[in-house]
């Protein structure tokens, strides 16, 4: 089966909805999305928007926070539309329809500002601290009304379709650019694989947390976008920079819960099980450093003391004020015996963000033509080596618009473009396996090894480790893929495989510490030579990895 849009969307968090709804006044938009529309990292945030609102802020602080959290590597174009735009892009969700938590103060234009780590200024607009929730309904609300916009559940990408794809005779005479066509795509609840042919694809597929043993992200993030974009021939940029949230519940049962830095914006602070505040040994902004600065402490700390866990205490504060700003935290907690307002929390860091991705330019575009990136799966530039907190959800707003903008300024391509003949999926020689049990395996294999070596703290030791035992799992998967029906959890398997592979080489290649990247081989940050980006890309079509700095 096939099916032709103008636009295609592949995920349905805040960049894909965002981007969506701009598009569709300009044509037609097919929205797929691998699991029920909702679930998506956008659905569990809970801090919020950073954005220049209240009086005493400016674009010059917020621009300066950002660009001292990512360490030297961001790129100041793209901080400065990030931050420049915040204000519009906060009002045109209100405009769409979400509600965020408002407070009667003039000089925060009637918002409730939150604080986190590494901002010099109240920023934060959220909605309690269930602002992923509250802006993914009112999108998708938005996105129903809209007659242009079809949304497909349960479908998931599997290639985007470029020139390799095109059955030759069909192909431009002066072909010598990477097109994207759209993307094959499986449809979960049939098991039929369909072609969603696009004259404009939008990846928007969200991180990679999944990798990692202990993540805060859901399972929906195996790092797709990034596996399918590298295949295609796109350039994937720092994946070295693997943002590790610094408090996560830490409960057998809570599956890494997040603890959001809101509660220590709002006055929590972080102690060792004696009741110790250790954080001003760190950093003089305490238990509110940049994130990458505070999981490094707790880290060692941890291994000093030889706990599980560090404790964020915010019994000193106002229980009903508490319970009234983080409900949704406070519920969770008590559904596990603990009661916030009375006892500290125990804590631990999880893998959160993924600050690299496909580089993209300021106006989302990759190098592969027709293919744009946006939200967590794209690197645009803005974080650098390490994400100031909330800058995320701001980020996918801010260039969903630049897309939009940028495909504006191509109108006229829209109605004329024609699509070549693409050839059909093929999945001859190819059969069912009642294999589950070593999709599975390889899983938690690669979740445990990158959470044992490539974590927090690096070595060459550990990196070296990883990358020989991933690169013989990727394989075995390469293989087992190849005579394989497809399914979402094989598709997933390779996927995750396939970006712990690429992180691996490019942890290994920057020989520095730098952010989020900190290997006790190299401590120090090397400015001269390293003050740059790293870019991997396909180099052959076995999917060789070539490395280069830019
Ligand atoms: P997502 O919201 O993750 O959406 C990705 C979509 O792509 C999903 O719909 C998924 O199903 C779909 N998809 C993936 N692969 C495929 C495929 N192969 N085929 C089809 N569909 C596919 N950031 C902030 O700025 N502020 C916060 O307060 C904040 N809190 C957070 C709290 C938590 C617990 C987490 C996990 C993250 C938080 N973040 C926060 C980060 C932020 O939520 C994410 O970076 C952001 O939501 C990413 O949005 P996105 O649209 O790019 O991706
Ligand atoms: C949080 O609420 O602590 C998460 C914020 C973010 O990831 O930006």
């Amino acid at each position: 089966m096939t099916t032709e849009s103008d636009f295609l969307v592949i995920g349905s968090g805040i960049a894909g909805l965002s981007v969506a709804l701009k598009l569709a006044q300009h044509g037609s938009v097919a929205i797929i999305t691998k699991k029920e529309e909702a679930e998506s990292n956008t659905n569990y945030a809970q801090g919020g928007i950073a954005a220049v609102i209240a009086k005493d802020d400016s674009f010059e602080i917020h621009i300066s926070d950002t660009l001292k959290a990512g360490a030297g590597l961001c790129n100041k174009d793209a901080v400065n539309t990030l931050v420049q735009q915040g204000p519009n892009r906060v009002n045109e969700l209100v405009k769409w329809g979400t509600e965020f938590s408002r407070k009667t103060d003039s000089t925060r234009n009637g918002f409730d500002l939150g604080r986190e780590g590494g901002h010099s200024k109240n920023r934060i607009v959220h909605a309690r601290d269930l602002t992923g929730r509250e802006v993914e309904n009112s999108l998708l609300d938005a996105i129903k009304a809209h007659p242009e916009i079809r949304i497909y559940e349960e479908h998931c990408a599997i290639e985007l379709i470029t020139e390799h794809h095109i059955r030759r005779k069909s192909l431009p005479s002066s072909a010598d650019t990477v097109h994207c066509w759209g993307a094959y795509v499986l449809d979960t609840a049939s098991g039929s694989i369909k072609m969603f042919l696009s004259k404009y694809t939008i990846l928007a597929t969200g991180g990679c947390g999944q990798v990692y043993l202990h993540t805060t992200n859901p399972k929906i993030a195996t790092g797709d976008g990034i596996a399918m974009a590298f295949r295609a021939g796109a350039r994937i940029a720092n994946l070295e920079f693997m943002q590790f949230h610094p408090t996560t519940l830490f409960h057998q049962k809570a599956d890494s819960f997040l603890i959001s830095e809101a509660v220590r914006g709002f006055g929590g602070v972080l102690k060792t099980k004696d009741g110790a505040k250790f954080m001003e040994n760190y950093h003089s902004m305490g238990s509110l450093a940049p994130r990458d600065i505070v999981a490094r402490a707790i880290d060692a700390e941890l291994k000093k003391r030889g706990e599980n866990c560090v404790y964020l205490d915010i019994t000193h504060l106002d229980a009903d004020a508490l319970i009234d700003r983080f409900p949704h935290i406070y519920a969770k907690c008590l559904s596990y015996n603990i009661d916030i307002t009375k006892q500290p929390i125990p804590v631990v860091p999880a893998a959160h963000y993924m600050c690299g991705g496909v580089e993209t330019d300021i106006n989302g575009r990759t190098n592969i033509a027709n293919l744009y990136a946006c939200g967590e799966v794209a690197c645009t530039g803005v974080h650098g080596a390490n994400r100031l907190a909330s800058n995320s959800l701001l980020e996918a707003v801010v260039f969903s618009h630049q897309i939009y903008r940028n495909i504006l300024d191509q109108k006229d391509r829209i109605s004329t473009v024609h699509f070549p003949e693409i050839q059909a999926w093929d999945d001859s020689g190819t059969f069912n396996q009642e294999e589950w049990i070593l999709i599975q395996h390889d899983k938690e294999e690669i979740q445990s090894l990158m959470w044992d070596y490539v974590g927090i703290v690096r070595s060459n030791l550990r990196l070296q480790r990883a990358q020989r035992r991933v690169n013989l799992i990727c394989n075995e998967i390469e293989k087992f893929y190849k005579k394989t029906k497809i399914t979402e959890g094989l598709l997933e398997l390779r996927n995750l495989a396939f970006t712990a592979k690429l992180i691996i080489n490019c942890a290994l290649h920057r020989k520095e510490s730098r952010g989020l990247h900190y290997t006790t081989d190299y401590p120090e940050t090397d400015d001269e030579n390293w003050q740059k980006d790293t870019v991997v890309y396909r180099r052959n079509k076995n999917h060789k990895i070539l490395i280069i700095q830019d």
